[in-house]
């Protein structure tokens, strides 16, 4: 869902060693260098169709492709060039048509929206005007930047910059998934992700083991990190075996082939009854054809074995978990799979350590259209040795979206808030069509259960038995 929408390593809120995000110029080249990727990535998106499919709705789960580059624009100018730079609005009359709350997205088409040229011209006009004022910011030690917007100086306009960038980041990935949803021919294509599966993927574990014992759930220190990442905290989680790589379409293929979808014991009756409304019998845009194709970005092909399983809803992969014997992972279990180094006690910021990500590290960012295959990405493992836990897919987890203790809505209801309960599920992990700017281990989604059209899969889990090794 995240509708809009750096330090170290978390040790129950005090900053850990790796502080490099953290330094004001690093900090401000990091929201440049974010801010950048992030146009280049719109501009692409928006301009590899023509206009009349722009203004076009390519689905009523998403807004014309029109309405979200105007809505980047809107909300950059909101926070940057007024709340920040104390400006004064461009266009006030346009305000309401982009606010995200004031119209659900199968409604934005009727609104006299800025046409194509229009809407570009507005962002263009506005990335100048945050541009020259971010040259003008004096960044703190703490992250922060001095001197403009009072509500927001001291305390998180550095926070502004990342939030800004993460916000278009984030539309880009929801952009990405209309492009997947619209009709007609191949308009988008990137070089594959790595084909080869790592030589020593066929003889890693099926699953990894995560000992019981506390670890420091979500961040105090991660400057971008949003108001419901935070505070970190201490959680107790018992002993636990994670599957080593996402579910993959063969083994999915495998629940289908056994009646998975036909067995209402494997399913919850929330679940089964959406599996008989919705008409579910396999992933969204899989088709059979003699065996199982799909369609990637207007292109059919059969169904790659070893990638992991993409656009399954949380019901499925749920009730796949049953029929595996196995069950979700629940969030902070996910999560200390992510993040927990059982070498020095910390949690780290990424599977892989303190540092950014790099492209060997995990495939986010829209370099590749698709998952790589499971295994893939021997660099970006954990500490427990499970891999591909950043980037790929999405991971549904079995936990609601709620507040960690000690949360502080900021800096509105709307960025989280309300979106609190047991409707919505938590994802981890990020997707290929992420952007690294938005994507760490502390990272949290959430949507709707029923929701397909999220670039989403899953990994499976199960509860340590009671010869747990490490204990035995
Ligand atoms: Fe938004």
């Amino acid at each position: 869902m995240r509708q809009h929408s750096a330090a170290a390593g978390d040790a129950a809120g005090s900053p850990g060693p790796a502080q490099a995000p953290g330094r004001p110029a690093a900090l401000r080249g990091l929201a440049v260098a974010a801010l950048l990727a992030a146009r280049d990535r719109t501009t692409l998106l928006t301009t590899a169709v023509d206009d009349a499919d722009l203004v076009k709705q390519h689905s009523p789960l998403m807004s014309p492709l029109v309405w979200d580059l105007a809505h980047i624009a809107n909300q950059e100018e909101l926070w940057l060039l007024r709340r920040v730079g104390g400006r004064d609005a461009m266009h006030p009359q346009i305000d309401p048509l982009y606010d995200a709350f004031e119209h659900p997205r199968a409604k934005r088409p009727a609104l006299p929206l800025l046409a194509p040229a229009e809407a570009r011209a507005y962002g263009h006009e506005v990335r100048g005007r945050v541009l020259d004022l971010i040259d003008r910011l004096r960044v703190t030690d703490r992250g922060a930047v001095t001197g403009f917007g009072a509500d927001l100086a001291g305390s998180g306009a550095g926070f502004a910059l990342g939030m800004v960038a993460q916000h278009e980041a984030q539309h880009d990935e929801t952009m990405l998934a209309t492009h997947q949803l619209r009709s007609g021919p191949a308009v988008l294509s990137a070089p594959l992700p790595p084909g080869a599966i790592p030589a020593d993927a066929a003889a890693l574990p099926a699953e990894v083991y995560l000992p019981g014992g506390p670890f420091t759930m979500g961040t105090s220190a991660e400057p971008w990190a949003l108001d419901n990442e935070r505070p970190a905290h201490q959680v107790e989680v018992p002993g636990f075996w994670l599957d080593t790589v996402p579910v993959s379409n063969a083994a999915y293929a495998q629940f289908i082939a056994d009646g998975g979808y036909d067995d209402q014991r494997l399913w919850t009756a929330d679940g089964w009854a959406h599996r008989q409304r919705a008409g579910l019998t396999a992933p969204l845009f899989w088709e059979w054809d003699g065996g199982w194709t799909r369609t990637v970005f207007g292109v059919r092909e059969a169904v790659v074995p070893d990638e992991p399983v993409v656009h399954v809803c949380w019901y499925e992969a749920d009730a796949y978990a049953r029929w595996a014997g196995r069950r979700l992972p629940a969030e902070a279990e996910w999560e200390k799979a992510a993040r927990f180094d059982p070498a020095t006690g910390r949690s780290r910021r990424y599977p892989w350590g303190d540092e950014e990500w790099t492209p060997a590290r995990a495939n986010l960012g829209q370099r590749h259209l698709r998952p790589a295959r499971a295994g893939a990405y021997p660099d970006g493992a954990a500490p427990s040795g499970a891999r591909q836990l950043q980037g790929d897919v999405w991971e549904w987890t079995s936990s609601d979206f709620r507040p960690y203790p000690g949360f502080t809505a900021w800096p509105y209801k709307e960025y989280s808030e309300v979106f609190f309960g047991p409707e919505y599920k938590v994802l981890r992990g990020g997707a290929f069509g992420v952007s690294p700017v938005a994507c760490r281990s502390t990272f949290r989604n959430w949507d709707y259960p029923i929701r397909r059209q999220i670039f989403a899969g899953f990994r499976t889990a199960r509860t340590a038995a009671e010869a747990d090794p490490e204990r035995a």
